[in-house]
């Protein structure tokens, strides 16, 4: 009991997330908005598997081959595909790889836990940025909540 408390104070004290500077300016909100698209048509491993998984390129050119062929965005997208390379997103949510976090999606889907729980109101955003902080006492909390399990072994490698 001890144990846990002090780890919750070390870990909530945690350096805010730096804003994310992506190579195209992806807005989920038209996609999401105008042309209803699901989150799970992009990501689509996060309601079943760990990982979320973010869309290869060849996704986009499925629309974008002809959609919106005019706009600067577009043509960089268009430049990228080209060139046969993946766009090199910069990731927004994760841990330190010395932390062993072990995060799984698919649980918490099955529990109907919203994405915007998680990942703030991303139906109305560009970009994805972190607007929602995760730590060991963020996650800690929800699961004493949830009567979900709070060994070390459920999150930890
Ligand atoms: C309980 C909190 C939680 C919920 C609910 C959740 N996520 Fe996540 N998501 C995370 C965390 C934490 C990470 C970072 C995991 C890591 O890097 O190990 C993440 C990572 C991601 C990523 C990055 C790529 C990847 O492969 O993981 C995407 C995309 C994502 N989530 C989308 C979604 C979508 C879409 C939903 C709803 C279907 C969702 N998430 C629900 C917490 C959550
Ligand atoms: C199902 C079709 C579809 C897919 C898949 C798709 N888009 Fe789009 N996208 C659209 C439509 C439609 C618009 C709105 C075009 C408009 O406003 O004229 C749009 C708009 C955009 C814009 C804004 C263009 C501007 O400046 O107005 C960008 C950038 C973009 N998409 C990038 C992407 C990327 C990157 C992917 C892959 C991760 C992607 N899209 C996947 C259909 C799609
Ligand atoms: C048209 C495809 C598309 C749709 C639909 C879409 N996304 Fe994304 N998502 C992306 C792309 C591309 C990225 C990488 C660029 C970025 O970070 O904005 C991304 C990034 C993310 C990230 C950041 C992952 C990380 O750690 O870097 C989260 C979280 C996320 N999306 C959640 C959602 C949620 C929630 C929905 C539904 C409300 C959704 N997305 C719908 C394509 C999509
Ligand atoms: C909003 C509430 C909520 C938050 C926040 C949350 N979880 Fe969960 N988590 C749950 C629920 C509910 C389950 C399902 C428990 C079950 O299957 O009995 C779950 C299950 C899991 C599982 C699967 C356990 C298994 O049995 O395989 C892992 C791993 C996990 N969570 C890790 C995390 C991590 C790491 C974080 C923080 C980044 C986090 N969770 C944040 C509610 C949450
Ligand atoms: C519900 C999920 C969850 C449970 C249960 C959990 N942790 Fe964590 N733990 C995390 C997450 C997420 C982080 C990463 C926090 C961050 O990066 O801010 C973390 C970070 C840590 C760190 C810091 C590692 C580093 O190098 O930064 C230690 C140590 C740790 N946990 C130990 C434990 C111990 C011991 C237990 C069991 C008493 C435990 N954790 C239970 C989710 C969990």
């Amino acid at each position: 009991m001890k144990l846990h408390f002090l780890l919750f104070l070390a870990v909530t004290v945690s350096v805010p997330a730096v804003r994310a500077e992506q190579p195209i300016l992806f807005p989920h909100s038209t996609h999401i908005n105008k042309v209803h698209l699901k989150c799970i048509d992009c990501h689509i491993s996060a309601d079943t598997r760990d990982a979320a998984t973010i869309p290869g390129i060849r996704k986009c050119m499925l629309c974008h081959a002809k959609v919106a062929t005019d706009k600067p965005e577009i043509k960089k997208l268009a430049a990228i595909a080209a060139s046969g390379r993946e766009i090199p997103w910069q990731r927004v949510y994760g841990f330190e790889k010395a932390a062993a976090v072990k995060f799984r999606h698919g649980p918490h889907a099955r529990h109907k836990v919203p994405c915007a729980t998680c990942h703030g109101d991303m139906p109305n955003a560009i970009t994805a940025q972190p607007l929602v902080k995760h730590n060991m006492g963020t996650c800690i909390t929800c699961h004493r909540q949830n009567n979900a399990s709070d060994d070390c072994a459920t999150c930890h490698y």
